[in-house]
């Protein structure tokens, strides 16, 4: 079989922030993906970068004083220190601000103007008269145009829901400086990507390159409606890759004060990596991206499937670079069922993580969650702390705990024993499991291992070492059944070694030999010295989980928003605003009757100005309708999944809308400051609050 050789990339992290549990589901999925190939013997090279351009570090660069580079640089250690103590083993690690990245979007851009494909247009955008800055969407605030409600984002109105431009926006306010901004018009170039339509049409059609939901969703919506739709092809619309100064970015070299668009630049960054691994390495270039010879591989997220499945095959289609093998596209991370959230503690960063946990616990639990499709994860922080436990620690590192000692300072046994055929049971498994790595689809391969862990455990239980220690006369017996439970442990470790290096490190220190080839689960190991059997990993302990939610209710927002963290500075006014209810009673208070509730619906009442509709769920069937008036301040998708409070024992009142069956609490004077309460996770539906 020819040498695979394999280039595999994860998205480029924005230099604008750190590295959270969020992003972490990806960088271990292609860690573990890259490491899995390398162990099976093929040459692959995982390269990766900071996204650095954009608006957002311009700014963030203004607001601290500093450069832009001051900033990057900041960060891309940060970033690079969060990754290694993850054990993500990049071969290399760049930066979109480079000069390759400069050098290669110039010579793309030259492509893209010799073909023919790049027009310009004028374009009329909000500009920030006192920070001298075109102001993207989310910088605009203003009253809606629609339905006059105040305070609504420069796209669209959380209110009545209608989308509108920003310049359509009623007294519009730029929130950097809280001026009035004004309308510009500038030149912007674009890509006419229609003429690219029946390259992507076919690329996206091309086998294995995307996962089916996605090749479909694209094949339909974008590339090709059925003849007997009726409905004519929409023209792809053409794509804005300008943006005017002030811009930080690479000038686009024939057309001054015009600068790349972050998105045009940041994937280019993928081959800029790629030509500073090669000059480190001693490689040639040519052999990684102008070649079908090589294999590419990006890892992505769902929400920049276009620019991945659409923009980025058609640029490198354009300027003749190797086409990606495969885009494999992975859901969101969901904490204990719902979004990430600095308030309730579960926007958790990688540094804070590392404070309080073992990398190895999530390595493993996130790979045991992973499948192939394009799937939410939920990392449920209690299933989390026992499948650890009771899979890492009770099955696999408990093996050799049960055997390791008793042969500490011998040796393996010098022939394999009779092991009821265990070892080789486990190693036919070998090719499903490498299957199952291969595709994806880490959750299955895990629970092949595990199912082994489990057989392996039985005949431990079944041989018992430690009575055969006991027993003078039985040493052989005992060497044997060591010889095997470590056999099988080390089997295991192999299997795993993608999932968890650092045990396969610490396992091979143990049994004289390094973890560097799959074919090592096949062959018993014999002979090597033992050595001291050092705890290969703790148990996790869940005061340790909870001091991580705890730590990061406050981390991260002081690493996110600094001028956020003034506000723990908590005045007097709030209280003064709405002075203490009269004294009441504990029986009045327990009159009450509020409950922790999960909310499985949220919708929009159209006809009403402040009104949402929840159905709750307060365990099993038990559902409740209710109206909450908290519109300005919540969209109903972000409420489905919450836990929330409700008080689950107030008198159904009529409204104009229907029946309110209960009330959801929630904190603030009213409009957008509405602050609905969540409890502690870990909390259920149907659990009353005392
Ligand atoms: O969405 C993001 O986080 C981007 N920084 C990803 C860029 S991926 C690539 F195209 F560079
Ligand atoms: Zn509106």
């Amino acid at each position: 079989m020819p040498e695979r050789r394999i280039l595999v990339t994860s998205a480029l992290p924005y230099a604008n922030g750190h590295i959270h549990l969020g992003h972490l589901v990806e960088y271990l999925m292609t860690d573990i993906w890259a490491r899995f190939q390398r162990l099976a013997g093929h040459r692959t090279v995982y390269v990766c970068a900071d996204d650095t351009h954009g608006t957002a570090i311009m700014i963030r660069a203004q607001q601290e004083g500093r450069s832009e580079e001051e900033v990057i640089a900041e960060m891309s250690a940060a970033h690079q220190r969060d990754f290694a103590d993850f054990q993500i083993a990049f071969d290399h690690y760049g930066s979109t601000h480079s000069e390759s990245n400069r050098r290669l979007a110039h010579e793309i851009w030259a492509a893209h103007r010799a073909s023919g494909l790049v027009f310009e247009q004028s374009v009329e955008q909000l500009f920030d008269p006192e920070r001298g800055v075109f102001l993207a969407d989310r910088f605009v605030r203003g009253t809606c145009p629609h339905c006059g409600a105040e305070g609504q984002a420069g796209d669209n109105c959380s209110s009545c829901g209608r989308t509108y431009a920003p310049t359509d926006l009623k007294d519009p306010i730029s929130t950097l400086s809280g001026a009035t901004p004004v309308v510009r018009s500038a030149q912007h170039l674009f890509v006419d990507l229609e003429r690219q339509r029946p390259f992507l049409a076919d690329w996206v059609a091309d086998g294995e390159r995307l996962q089916p939901e996605i090749a479909n969703y694209l094949r339909g919506y974008f590339l090709e409606k059925p003849a007997q739709s009726g409905e004519g092809l929409e023209p792809l619309r053409p794509w804005d890759v300008s943006r005017p100064a002030p811009y930080f970015g690479f000038e686009i070299p024939d057309s001054p004060g015009n600068y790349f668009y972050v998105w045009f630049d940041a994937p280019i960054g993928y081959i800029a990596a790629t030509a500073d691994w090669c000059a480190k390495a001693g490689e040639t270039f040519a052999d990684w991206w102008r070649t079908d010879s090589v294999e590419i591989h990006h890892f992505i997220g769902k929400d920049i499937t276009y620019f991945h499945t659409l923009f980025w095959p058609a640029m490198l289609k354009t300027a003749g670079f190797t086409l990606p093998r495969r885009v494999q596209i992975h859901g969101f991370l969901t904490v204990n069922g719902e979004k990430m959230s600095k308030r309730t503690g579960t926007f958790v960063l990688a540094r804070t993580y590392l404070d309080h946990l073992d990398p190895a616990y999530l390595r493993y639990y996130y790979a045991s969650k992973l499948g192939p499709r394009v799937e939410d994860l939920d990392l449920n922080l209690d299933e989390f702390a026992d499948r650890v436990n009771s899979h890492l620690v009770g099955k696999v590192v408990n093996l050799a705990s049960r055997s390791a000692r008793f042969l500490e300072g011998a040796t393996l046994g010098m022939a394999y024993p009779d092991d009821e055929g265990l070892f080789a049971a486990a190693a036919e498994k070998g090719a499903e499991i490498a299957r199952a790595y291969e595709s994806c689809d880490l959750a299955r391969a895990m629970r092949e291992v595990m199912a082994l862990a489990d057989r392996a455990n039985e005949y431990v239980d079944r041989k018992q070492p430690w009575q055969l220690k006991k027993q003078p006369g039985r040493d052989a017996e005992l060497m044997d059944v060591c010889t095997v439970a470590l056999n099988l442990f080390r089997q295991l470790v192999v299997y795993l070694a993608p999932v968890l290096p650092k045990l396969a490190a610490d396992a091979a220190a143990l049994l004289g030999e390094p973890i560097t080839d799959w074919a090592q689960a096949s062959q018993p190991l014999l002979g090597t010295p033992v050595g001291k059997f050092h705890h290969l990993m703790q148990r996790v302990d869940p005061k340790q989980v909870a001091a991580m939610i705890s730590a990061s209710t406050v981390d991260s927002d002081a690493a996110t928003t600094p001028e956020v963290s003034k506000a723990t500075d908590d005045g007097p006014e709030t209280l003064a605003a709405e002075p203490l209810a009269p004294e009441c009673t504990i029986d009045d208070f327990t009159k009450v009757d509020l409950r922790i509730a999960r909310v499985v619906a949220a919708e929009d009442v159209k006809e009403a100005q402040k009104l949402l509709k929840l159905t709750v769920s307060l365990g099993g069937e038990t559902r409740r309708t209710l109206f909450a008036g908290i519109k300005a301040a919540y969209r109903p998708e972000d409420l489905v999944g919450r836990l929330v409070v409700v008080v689950a024992n107030l008198a159904p009142r009529k409204m104009k809308f229907g029946t309110s069956e209960g009330m959801i609490c929630a904190a603030g004077p009213g409009g957008t400051e509405l602050f609905v309460l969540s409890p502690d996770p870990g909390a259920k539906p149907g659990q009353r609050i005392h």
